[in-house]
């Protein structure tokens, strides 16, 4: 996993609770690099549970709520520090469809060894989509807080929801933008 997904963990920690809280979950997640992570760098996702697992037991929140929140402030990073890949997209349904075409491909240009997930659009009408996310990570509580993320930055008003599939990793996102 990218080490900006860390960073970005952290600095929201220190933002929205304070430093020491923060320093507190490193220290408590008992990490292999202390805490020390760069931006650029890829570390094991099982460290990202490690830290997941000290934040439900810290807050009493379940994981799916923290990732959502989490999600929703990883995407405005995303878009301040990679704001190029967002250009020229007139809402949150053009940024989805073009997501695993373009936004992700250009990521993983940049960064050879990410761990990006599968976006199929099933279907879509201007105001509607219907998207299938797969991944081993199943990280799909992330994806809908940066679908929400999204949606505010492009002032879309975002209706969802999800259905696990029977397929194994597979999730899909009903949405509707008005
Ligand atoms: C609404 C838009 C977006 C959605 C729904 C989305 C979804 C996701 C999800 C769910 C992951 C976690 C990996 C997984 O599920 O296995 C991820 C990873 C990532 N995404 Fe996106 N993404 C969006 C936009 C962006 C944008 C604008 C960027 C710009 C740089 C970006 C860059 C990344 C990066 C760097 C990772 C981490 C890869 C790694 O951990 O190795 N995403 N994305």
């Amino acid at each position: 996993m990218l080490g900006i997904v860390f960073t970005s963990l952290v600095e929201m920690l220190e933002e929205n609770v304070s430093p020491e809280f923060a320093d507190e979950v490193l220290t408590e997640a008992n990490l292999e690099n202390d805490g020390a992570f760069t931006a650029v760098g890829y570390y094991p996702f099982y460290e990202m549970e490690k830290l997941l697992g000290v934040l439900v037991a810290k807050t009493q929140q379940p994981a799916e709520v923290l990732l959502h929140d989490f999600g929703y402030f990883l995407f405005g990073r995303l878009a301040q520090t990679h704001g190029q890949m967002m250009a020229g997209k007139q809402g949150l349904l053009d940024a989805l469809e073009i997501l695993d075409d373009d936004i992700h491909v250009q990521v993983r240009k940049l960064y050879p060894d990410a761990d990006l997930p599968i976006f199929t659009v099933l279907s879509r009408t201007d105001d509607a989509m219907l998207l299938r996310y797969y991944s081993t990570r199943e990280l799909y509580s992330l994806a809908e807080g940066l679908m929400d993320g999204a949606a505010a930055h492009f002032g879309d008003r975002l209706t969802r929801k999800t259905v696990k599939t029977q397929a194994p990793h597979t999730y899909e996102f009903s949405l509707k933008v008005g």
